[in-house]
């Protein structure tokens, strides 16, 4: 059977693939961010995962406003990744593992999950960002496994639900035949809010309470309704249903083997955590 291995989570601010693209990993600005993921080399270097499954919130490359699925999953053999208009460079296909895909979608499917199945998906900075970050020199997990989120475009699937999604994934994914050591990833968040009268709104109060739920109390999110988790985050800030879902589909306790959390990036209040499975 395949080995949960545990959970990485990361904002996604495009900005950090233009500083990646530059080298500015050590300028004051970026450094507080970029150093946060030293720990989490070491512990990866250790870990080895083949496989990573990627909770993330599509921002209008692979759906739009006009078809705009609640949960949707890659089971494609590559994902293309392609500009999205922010000018960071594109990176190049990243292999999927469609065995995989279609073993969580059969499985979601039968209990009761009603996902949009994607056999050609386009993947951009939510996806791929993370993975540069956690991987800065490649030698990332050979194959991904997209789960995208709606956190874009009301009505947003409620916290529970994104729990109960990232349960079932994790059921699914330890019950595969293969000795494929997998990785779950949440991207996205925290606290930020990109447009309206509250633009630039940050809680950090907040965001180190839902950073420790995380390890210390999963369900504690969702007490939140939609409406209060937007008041709590900000409209972008609810990105972190990707974190809640990527944590969720590791079973059981988890160990925090290093956490980080730095205001700001761009607009956003930035943090990342390694969660290894106990
Ligand atoms: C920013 C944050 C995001 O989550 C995103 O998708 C785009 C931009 C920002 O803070 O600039
Ligand atoms: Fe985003």
């Amino acid at each position: 059977m395949a080995r949960i291995i545990g959970g990485l989570t990361t904002s996604h601010v495009p900005a950090i693939g233009r500083a990646i693209e530059k080298e500015l990993q050590s300028d004051p600005y970026w450094s507080p961010f970029f150093d946060g993921f030293a720990p989490a080399h070491r512990w990866l270097a250790e870990q080895q995962p083949d496989v990573a499954v990627v909770f993330y919130n599509d921002h209008g490359l692979n759906f739009f406003l006009d078809k705009m699925p609640t949960f949707a999953i890659g089971a494609a053999a590559e994902y293309q990744n392609a500009d999205e208009g922010w000018g960071i460079p594109t990176v190049p296909p990243v292999a999927g593992v469609p065995e995989l895909s279609w073993h969580i979608v059969d499985h979601l499917v039968e209990n009761e999950f009603d996902i949009v199945t994607c056999q050609e998906m386009l993947v951009d900075h939510a996806a791929t960002l993370p993975l540069k970050l956690f991987w800065p020199n490649g030698g990332g997990p050979k194959a991904i496994v997209p789960v995208h989120i709606n956190t874009v475009q009301f009505p947003l699937p409620r916290a529970s639900r994104c729990l109960a999604l990232g349960r079932a994934i994790g059921e699914a994914v330890a019950r595969w035949q293969s000795d494929a050591r997998v990785v779950m990833i949440g991207s996205g968040g925290l606290s930020h809010q990109l447009d309206g009268e509250r633009a630039g709104f940050i809680n950090k109060p907040f965001d180190l309470a839902f950073m420790r739920s995380l390890v210390e109390d999963p369900d504690w999110t969702a007490r939140y309704s939609i409406r209060d988790l937007v008041e709590q985050v900000g409209t972008q800030g609810v990105e972190l249903l990707n974190w809640l879902a990527a944590r969720a589909a590791v079973p059981g306790a988890v160990r925090q083997v290093h956490a980080n959390y730095h205001i700001p990036i761009s607009n956003t209040a930035a943090g990342m955590m390694v969660l290894e499975a106990a």
